[in-house]
């Protein structure tokens, strides 16, 4: 009867999984029923987990019984902001894209491309962040602990402090975690690991939400600075569900080319800090090396009077940033122009493209355009659209810009330019490097006052139209 009654308990069931929100619903079907994505429901084997299995902390528990409140409810006016304490992981461009520093307790998502560095820049971390009090723990299901090591001196750092552990298995990291107490741990990776209270294979969604819930409960509970690797895919999103995303308190991207020796680590989401900070390595012979004045460097080959390069000043995070944006137009050959775009959402070429042909007489639609962001950068601003109106019409034309003028403002559909965000932040960057004229949206000059850096030609407008007589 006990072993009837076990056998049924232990029974696997399938369960159809949504590959974006993480949702799981008993039938397929071919539209999730809570995001509405479709065709996303995957098929995966899940054996529950034994009723009362994990208990759920907090007190009354079995038989308390009591009333007494477990989460006290406090008047806002009390509750006293303290500021989450941080502490520095020793990597200046790190901390500051965190807010300041890591948070305990707070878990940190780092998605990047393969062979990108994620596992060399959370060893440079977790290095920096050990102490003999609070040891680190690095745990790593997709190198040997000698890999690791191998990895770890190379990098130079020391890690007298940092546990090293080669596992797969969820219940054995927190089995580790229970008896080490280590203060920062890194997941390596997040795919790779896999709980035995569930059939599925490990990166699978549903496993992929068990890992994370799991861990991050222990990190919350325990204080634990708990980093998670995730792959991504080829689209750049990062592997599994939305609802990992959902589940961290910072979402950070790893970017860039990995072939070239620049690489940008973005805060996508922090709770704890400002999104959309940048932060700027270079890959070295001894690992990642911060860049503490990236816009110089992404400036240094810039190539003198060429036709199609225009310098912008970006401001995504709290510190502006110039980079060039190149545009390359030539007359298509075959049947459809081709579109070749990267650094800069494609649609918003295209779109730039139509505006120019519509509201400025620059009649570019048949052309092949290649547009690319040197050093690997990505920008998602909407004040890059008219320096990259004004790259595409200086290859179209054949006419080199200004090698010392640099522009940003977002185009409208009407072709107008619209003012953008800290246009003051974006000249004096510009004027620190050299620059000395700066076309910009008008609505942001009437407004600069104070602002304005010095001894800069400014010039304010307010169409495309007016743009290109102003740059050319
Ligand atoms: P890695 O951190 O393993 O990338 P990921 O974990 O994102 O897959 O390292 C990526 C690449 O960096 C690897 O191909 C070798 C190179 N590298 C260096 O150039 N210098 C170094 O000091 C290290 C450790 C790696
Ligand atoms: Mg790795």
């Amino acid at each position: 009867m006990a072993t009837a009654k076990m056998a049924k308990a232990k029974k696997t069931k399938t369960v159809f999984f949504c590959t974006d929100c993480g949702a799981d619903t008993p039938r397929w079907m071919g539209k999730c029923p809570s995001c509405g994505a479709w065709n996303t429901l995957t098929e995966e084997k899940v054996r529950p987990a034994a009723k009362g299995g994990r208990a759920r902390g907090g007190f009354g528990g079995a038989g308390g019984g009591g009333i007494a409140p477990r989460s006290p409810v406090t008047p806002l006016s009390e509750v006293r902001p303290e500021d989450a304490a941080r502490t520095s992981c020793g990597i200046g461009e790190l901390d500051r894209v965190l807010g300041g520093g890591v948070v305990a307790g707070s878990a940190i998502l780092l998605g990047g491309d393969p062979g990108i560095g994620k596992s060399t820049l959370l060893m440079q971390a977790l290095a920096g962040l050990a102490t003999a009090e609070a040891r680190a723990l690095y745990v790593s299901g997709e190198e040997s602990a000698a890999q690791i090591a191998l990895r770890a001196r190379r990098l130079a750092v020391d890690t007298r402090d940092v546990l090293v552990q080669a596992t797969t298995d969820l219940e054995e990291v927190e089995d580790t975690l229970a008896k080490e107490k280590p203060g920062v741990v890194v997941i390596d990776s997040v795919q790779t690991l896999r709980s035995g209270s569930l059939e599925s294979v490990a990166g699978s969604v549903s496993q992929i939400r068990e890992v994370a819930s799991r861990l991050i409960e222990i990190a919350k509970r325990e204080g634990v600075t708990l980093f998670l690797i995730g792959h991504v895919t080829k689209e750049g999103m990062l592997a599994g569900p939305k609802v990992l995303e959902h589940l961290v308190d910072t979402v950070l991207a790893f970017e860039g080319d990995a072939s070239g020796a620049f690489r940008l680590v973005r805060a996508n989401k922090n709770r704890f800090g400002a999104a959309h900070e940048v932060g700027v390595f270079e890959m070295v012979q001894d690992g990642l090396r911060e860049v503490p004045d990236p816009s110089a460097l992404f400036l240094a080959e810039r190539p003198e009077r060429a036709a199609g390069s225009v310098v912008v000043p970006t401001a995504e995070g709290s510190r502006p940033l110039l980079v060039e944006i190149q545009a390359l137009l030539a007359s298509a050959v075959y049947g459809n122009a081709r579109r070749v775009v990267s650094g800069v959402d494609s649609s918003r070429v295209a779109i730039l493209l139509a505006v120019l042909d519509k509201k400025a007489g620059i009649h570019a639609l048949d052309q092949d355009v290649f547009i690319s962001v040197t050093g690997g950068a990505r920008i998602d601003e909407r004040a890059a659209e008219l320096p990259l109106a004004l790259a595409m019409v200086s290859s179209l034309r054949e006419r080199p810009l200004p090698p010392d003028l640099v522009a940003f403002g977002e185009v409208g559909l009407a072709g107008e330019i619209r003012a953008v965000p800290r246009a003051g932040q974006r000249l004096q960057e510009a004027q620190k490097l050299g620059f000395t004229r700066a076309i910009l949206p008008a609505g942001n000059l009437d407004r600069l006052n104070g602002d304005a850096p010095k001894g800069m030609k400014l010039v304010g407008v307010r169409s495309l139209e007016e743009a290109l007589i102003a740059a050319f």
